[in-house]
């Protein structure tokens, strides 16, 4: 009996055949381009791989963990974290802003300001804080001496200008924004407008996140009220804090300016409160840090930890003086 190999494999061998005998036909250049081509791919792979650049290797806003990181690392700022995560989807989702997103954070030191940028910044790049289209400008750091305003204007346009040009989807993070020089303020202005683009660069993709403690007392006496109310925080609704917010930011004499610029021109898209943060969110921010320094989550350490830490007021003793900021380095005295 004959077994004749099914047609397909014929023509597969007809197929292998043919092409052997072209690809002897015209090597070595085949081969050589061959390899050219894969050391190209390769390569192309790998400079992706190790050189950040600006594209969906590197930059990809994850809504999912961005909801998920609000929820579970931020504690007590029910009110900043839904502002937060609204603005943020809302403004990633949309293929073509008409404006750049500003968002203005206020509130009591020690908080999560700085932390809640970091959330934002490791949600949309890959690199998170370190990425090189990631921008931090400290009033105090960066811009110290009142007598070289005009060299700082011009370098930092030339910066903002500079990165956003490199990436469109750059984000811009300015820390003590109430210490900002007003004539400094004022130069970064028109990058937040609604404009098609300004000498052939277009803005409409950055994120300008302000932070200040200004109106973080009228906050404090929000939450205070609400307190002695005996009412729960989280009744605290963003309406409760928004006229205290506006109104004191206006009333503050150094951020008067900032008000009339920003504020006025409705260059801000969002202002986001953030709670002082009282007993049981230290014993939370306790917690948390332990598991990040490696050590087993251990509540009388951080009980121990967190009674000896400064509340106010003095009398009722309800709101953390340092917020959660001085934890990290207190609790090398406890463990
Ligand atoms: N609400 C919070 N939830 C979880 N961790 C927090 C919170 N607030 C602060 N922390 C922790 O404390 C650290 C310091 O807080 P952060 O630097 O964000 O404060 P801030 O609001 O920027 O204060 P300041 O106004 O003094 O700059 C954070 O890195 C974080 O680990
Ligand atoms: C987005 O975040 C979620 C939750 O943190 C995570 O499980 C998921 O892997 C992330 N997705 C991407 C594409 O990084
Ligand atoms: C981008 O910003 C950084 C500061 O974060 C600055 O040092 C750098 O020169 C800027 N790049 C350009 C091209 O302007
Ligand atoms: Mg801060």
């Amino acid at each position: 009996m004959k077994v004749r190999p099914p047609r397909t494999w014929t023509t597969v061998l007809h197929c292998l055949l043919i092409s052997g005998l072209i690809v002897e036909a015209i090597e070595p250049v085949s081969t050589s381009l061959l390899l050219g081509t894969g050391a190209a791919v390769l390569g192309k792979k790998l400079y992706h791989y190790f050189y950040e650049t600006c594209d969906e290797n590197w930059l990809n806003f994850n809504a999912t963990g961005l909801k998920h990181d609000l929820s579970t690392k931020l504690y007590g700022q029910h009110v900043a974290a839904q502002v937060v995560l609204k603005a943020v989807t809302g403004f990633m989702n949309n293929e073509n802003p008409k404006k750049p997103l500003v968002l203005s954070l206020h509130g009591w030191t020690g908080t999560g300001k700085n932390f809640v940028s970091q959330l934002i910044a490791e949600n949309i790049y890959q690199k998170g804080m370190t990425s090189n289209f990631v921008h931090l400008f400290t009033a105090t750091a960066h811009f110290p001496h009142e007598a070289h305003v005009d060299k700082y204007k011009t370098q930092l346009q030339e910066w903002v200008r500079g990165n956003v040009s490199i990436c469109p989807r750059s984000m811009f993070i300015f820390d003590e924004m109430d210490k900002m020089h007003p004539g400094l303020i004022d130069s970064i202005k028109p990058y937040l407008d609604f404009y098609d683009n300004l000498n052939g660069v277009s803005y409409r993709k950055a994120i300008f996140i302000f932070l200040s403690n200004a109106g973080g007392e009228k906050i404090v006496e929000v939450a205070l009220d609400f307190w002695k109310d005996g009412r729960e925080r989280e009744e605290i609704q963003l309406k409760d804090l928004e006229t205290a917010l506006s109104l004191s930011v206006f009333n503050n004499k150094n951020s008067g300016f900032w008000h009339t610029s920003l504020i006025d021109k409705n260059l801000v898209d969002y202002f986001v409160p953030f709670l002082p943060l009282e007993y049981k969110h230290v014993i939370q921010c306790g917690l948390a840090e332990m598991v990040s320094k490696g050590h087993a989550p251990d509540k009388e350490v951080v009980e121990a930890m967190a009674r000896d830490l400064n509340y106010f007021p003095k009398e009722e003793r309800v709101f953390s003086m340092q917020g959660c900021k001085v934890i990290p380095a207190r609790l090398d005295f406890y463990v």
